[in-house]
């Protein structure tokens, strides 16, 4: 993918008000601090275009980003973070709802699964959700740079065992710091959103 502009949308905090666009979209899913926003700056090839932090739950709303003016990737905020209060894990729950009920949006899903980790119950329950939505589903096995190279293949597929995905699910493993993947999960997005 050659990336001639991108162009920050805007961030969305509150059920009711997601975007209404009519291009395609990527939305990417995962647990906080797995490096979804890494994984948007390595895609776009640029730092900085989504907010990285050591931290966990930096993400706090749903960032919208669009790309070549022709497709539109989303940020969303990460699942499982303890330390914030109830309702704000409760309002971030129901914008994640709230994308995936939206029957309007054309959307290819990506959902980032910590390589060195088997997945937690939380992305057991998320990947049955996303594949659920019925739209095209990637799992990306993320901070594969920090996973042996000899052990990933066996490590993904003892995560793969643990979701229940359909059989035309994406698989790739990929790093932010090593660009691992980068090719193959640009192939994924064209296909599935046809750009
Ligand atoms: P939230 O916004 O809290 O949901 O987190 P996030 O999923 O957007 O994670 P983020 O991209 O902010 O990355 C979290 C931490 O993991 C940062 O310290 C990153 O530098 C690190 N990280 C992300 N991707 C990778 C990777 O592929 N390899 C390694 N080694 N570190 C990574
Ligand atoms: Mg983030």
């Amino acid at each position: 993918m050659k990336i001639q502009s991108v162009e920050f949308m805007g961030s969305f905090g509150y059920p009711g008000g997601l975007p209404e666009d009519q291009r395609p979209e990527v939305a990417l899913f995962g647990r906080s601090n797995v490096g979804k926003s890494s994984l948007i700056n390595t895609l776009i090839g640029r730092a900085g275009v989504a907010r990285v932090s050591k931290t966990p739950g930096k993400t706090r709303a749903a960032n919208f980003f669009t790309v070549n003016q022709r497709f539109v990737v989303v940020d969303m905020p990460g699942y499982g973070y303890a330390k914030v209060s109830k309702s704000e894990i409760e309002r971030l729950r129901r914008l994640r709802e709230q994308y995936l009920d939206a029957t309007d949006r054309r959307s290819a899903l990506v959902q980032l699964i910590d390589a060195r980790h088997l997945p937690t119950e939380l992305d057991v329950e998320y990947a049955t959700r996303l594949a659920d939505s019925g739209r095209p589903l990637c799992l990306v096995f993320t901070k594969a740079d920090k996973v042996a190279k000899s052990s990933l293949r066996e490590t993904v597929g003892r995560a793969l065992a643990r979701v229940d995905v359909p059989s035309d699910t994406g698989v790739v493993a990929f790093s932010s710091v090593t660009g691992q993947g980068k090719a193959e999960l640009w192939a994924w997005i064209e296909t599935q959103l046809g750009v």
